[in-house]
């Protein structure tokens, strides 16, 4: 836990608005292996993290306020709105993760008044750790709390991802919330997104950790590209009848290969396809504690993510390239939604500085700027954080 955040958060919050604010810590996640599968009904195996959002947030004591006030501390800006204008705004940015919230809970009947929100986190912007869901989940969390809204973690989620689908765009799959949400300390999660049932798993690495690297940098194209491959994936599913890739073999896709789909995105599909049978094998991989099983697992994916999904990016190959090139790595790949963030890595302890310094330098030398090694704990899910 991050004292000085959480003291920085909350005594902000006191000094804007002269009150006693409930906290809550709303973590990013990592995900393991299983990318892409998520809104595909397929399994994933993320992990919350020691990093995230911190979230303050009262009624308003005074009866004549009648607005909403916010106030994104790292982004030094503020924002004001009433109950009654809950229309998502045009680049609003972080503005619409709160409008979409606020707007879906009324949507069920929540009875919300006016309210006053500071947040601020330590997840590295752009890192493609899910600051979009630990902001989600603290706000819902939050206004659960304060309004006693009586919701459940999973109409939480719930809530969380509408927010992301309708105010600001993305038609995310449940990955991230619901890691985000439920997570555990110490553990991954292999989720069945059709079921949202998940099972805990403690990875025992032995001399290796994981070990993510930020390629710090995020290209234009990961919003609009996200929505296209998830309608891609849906028309197919629909294409065979079927609910979802979840449901296809490969041997069915492959009778729509001639003359129904492009070999482009016949190639997409496979990827889901084969992605989802992967991320099965690595939970089988772990049981049964064969690292070096999961780490090619994870290279495989990365493959299929730039080769055959498309959504990979120069910095992030790179990056997969000189962990291949090592034999101190035994695994890697980029993480997340493409196009930039970070890689995660599987790096024998003993040799990970000399492998984080050389990477690093070639880096530099290629692109001209920094990547950023970054250490994680797994964490536990969003929580109320107790002052008492
Ligand atoms: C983003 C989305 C998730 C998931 C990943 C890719 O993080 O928010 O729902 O689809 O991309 O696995």
């Amino acid at each position: 836990m991050d004292k000085a955040l959480i003291n920085k958060i909350e005594k902000s919050f006191q000094v804007e608005f002269g009150a006693k604010p409930r906290l809550v810590f709303s973590p990013g996640r990592i995900n393991l292996i299983g990318e892409h599968v998520d809104y595909n009904d397929g399994f994933v195996f993320p992990a919350a993290i020691d990093k995230g959002i911190v979230v303050a947030i009262q009624k308003a004591e005074d009866s004549d306020q009648k607005k909403c006030n916010a106030v994104a501390y790292d982004y030094e800006e503020t924002f004001e709105f009433g109950l009654s204008e809950l229309n998502p705004l045009k680049d609003g940015g972080w503005r619409n993760y709160l409008i979409g919230i606020v707007a879906e809970l009324k949507k069920i009947s929540c009875e919300i008044s006016p309210f006053n929100i500071v947040f601020g986190g330590n997840i590295p912007a752009g890192a493609g750790l899910s600051s979009s869901a630990a902001l989600e989940n603290g706000i819902v969390f939050g206004l659960n709390e304060v309004f006693e809204l009586g919701l459940s973690r999973k109409q939480m989620i719930q809530i969380s991802q509408n927010a992301e689908h309708l105010y600001v765009g993305v038609q995310c799959g449940i990955m991230d919330q619901y890691a985000s949400m439920f997570g555990k300390e110490n553990h991954f999660l292999l989720l069945d997104c059709r079921t949202l049932e998940s099972k805990n798993f403690r990875i025992d690495l032995s001399n290796y950790e994981l070990i993510l690297i930020n390629t710090n940098v995020q290209h234009k194209l990961s919003d609009s590209t996200y929505n296209k491959r998830r309608a891609l994936c849906e028309n197919v599913s629909k294409l065979l009848g079927k609910k979802a890739l979840r449901d296809v073999s490969e041997e069915e896709l492959k009778r729509l290969r001639d003359d129904k789909l492009t070999e482009e995105d016949y190639q997409k599909v496979l990827f889901v396809v084969e992605e989802i049978e992967r991320t099965k094998d690595a939970a089988e991989a772990i049981r049964k504690n064969d690292i070096k099983v999961l780490g090619n697992l994870l290279f495989e994916t990365h493959d299929g993510l730039s080769r055959q999904y498309a959504i990979s990016c120069d910095e992030l190959d790179f990056l997969v390239e000189s962990a291949i090139a090592s034999k101190h790595v035994i695994g890697a790949r980029m993480m997340g939604g493409g196009f930039g963030g970070c890689t995660i890595n599987i790096i024998d302890s003993d040799h990970a500085d000399g492998f984080l310094k050389d990477t690093k330098r070639k880096y530099h030398r290629k692109f001209g700027y920094d990547c950023s090694p970054l250490k994680i704990d797994l964490s536990k899910g969003t929580y109320a954080i107790d002052r008492q």
